[in-house]
């Protein structure tokens, strides 16, 4: 469907100043809330986490006055429309509830930007992560039902696989091997720039999650795996901002951030099945819409360019959710012993020169073992096996891929061995 947000009316920024009941007073129940109406809000909150950020950053080296006052106006827009998203969850989700559902968020939405991008390197680089969010869903699964009681599909509810992927002890390299090969502004379409800019919103605010919570349980195991885990965000925030292209102007910066608001919006808007929360992205849309229009006036004034040049004639659609099971389980069998590769590639297991930059990182950080493995052992002895959700199909796969997954030359100390996984599964 053809919507072009710029021949939209919008709503006008007097109207966008809401009151601190309207702010703050929406909820949802998390016993009878979609899991994708979920992943809808927790990836729009780091939207909008990304676009008071950008601005605040674009604010600190801008002398334009009208810019500034632009900036000045519509930062504290997007931090009010943030404190509505980010508070819809209600105060009785526990944090692991929460953390299954953001990575819910990264291996669903990875999944379906993959399957939606132009360009086969960013594509590839899509491919590339969501495993590795993949197997922080199953290492969290674990502690959820450890500590809470909770069974995955309490949260992803029967959407989402939850078994192990690209072993989370292998996803700490070097960070210069997570520099990817930047697109071309001039070349690349608005969906791989839109896609890339979503990703790397939700990853980022994945990190900040973690950050802001991961120290709230008292088991030193868990706060251990956090810290792990908010690692590798942290990489995959490295990965994908890197994708950008480095010469792409302020004022072409901030057109994409409010052309990509809409267009997550929107989709969020034609997906939506809870009334009152459709009734928030249907308004928000509409402010964003009104963010661009402005974005676009300061871009024509200042780059003497059209707006249209990069954003097109038409929305994209980057955070469309639904099951990827199939799409994931692909990729799992086929890259599971993928790895970084120095010239920004990528390279297999059996093709790792022994010098890999990335070994000296997984020696160290791996030392006194890896939380992520250990979290498996803990619910072994707790339970007599690990939490699982997948087809049997999937499941008789697991030792095949464990064997390939794992780099025998930087396995932390307490690795679990496939032959003891196995025992998991009698
Ligand atoms: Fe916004
Ligand atoms: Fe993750
Ligand atoms: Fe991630
Ligand atoms: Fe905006």
């Amino acid at each position: 469907m053809n919507f072009n947000p710029l021949k939209e009316k919008g709503l006008p920024l007097e109207k966008q100043i809401r009151t601190w009941h309207d702010i703050a007073h929406r909820k949802f129940n998390k016993n009878d809330v979609n899991c994708y109406t979920r992943t809808r809000q927790i990836l729009m909150n780091g939207i909008e986490v990304e676009a008071w950020n950008f601005k605040h950053n674009m604010a600190r080296v801008c002398n334009h006055e009208d810019t500034l006052e632009f900036l000045a106006q519509t930062k504290r827009i997007e931090d009010a429309q943030q404190s509505t998203i980010n508070w819809l969850a209600p105060s009785d989700q526990s944090v692991l509830e929460t953390t299954l559902g953001y990575e819910q968020v990264a291996v669903d939405l990875t999944a379906w930007l993959a399957q939606n991008e132009p360009d086969p390197y960013v594509k590839e680089t899509f491919d590339f992560g969501l495993l590795e969010d993949f197997d922080h869903l199953y290492r969290y699964a674990q502690w959820a039902y450890m500590v809470h009681g909770i069974e995955p599909d309490d949260i992803v509810q029967h959407q989402t696989d939850v078994m192990i992927g690209r072993p989370t002890q292998h996803h700490h390299n070097c960070n210069i091997l997570r520099l990817r090969r930047a697109y071309d502004k001039s070349k690349a379409s608005p969906q791989t720039k839109v896609n890339i800019l979503t990703v790397l919103s939700g990853e980022q605010q994945t990190h900040n999650y973690y950050g802001e919570h991961g120290f709230e349980y008292g088991n030193e195991l868990l706060r251990e795996t956090y810290a792990e885990i908010k690692d590798v965000e942290e990489e995959h925030v490295t990965m994908y901002e890197s994708l950008i292209d480095p010469t792409e102007s302020f004022y072409e910066k901030l057109l994409m951030h409010e052309f990509t608001e809409v267009c997550t919006y929107h989709n969020c808007m034609e997906d939506e099945l809870n009334d009152d929360i459709r009734a928030i992205w249907e308004q928000f849309l509409d402010i964003e819409i009104n963010h661009l229009k402005t974005a676009s006036e300061l871009f024509k004034k200042y780059e003497k360019r059209d707006p249209e040049e990069i954003i097109g004639e038409t929305v994209v659609h980057p955070c469309h959710f639904e099951s990827q099971k199939e799409y994931v389980s692909k990729v799992l069998e086929k890259e599971v012993d993928k790895r970084l590769a120095k010239d920004k590639g990528y390279q297999y297991i059996k093709d790792i020169p022994d010098d890999w930059a990335s070994y000296k990182i997984q020696d160290i950080s791996g030392k006194d073992g890896a939380p992520s493995e250990n979290t498996i052992r803990s619910i072994a002895v707790q339970q007599g096996k690990d939490i699982v959700v997948t087809s049997d199909k999937m499941r008789d796969k697991i030792p095949e891929l464990m064997e390939r997954g794992l780099q025998e030359k930087s396995l932390a100390p307490d690795t679990v061995k496939v032959d003891e996984y196995k025992k998991y599964h009698k």
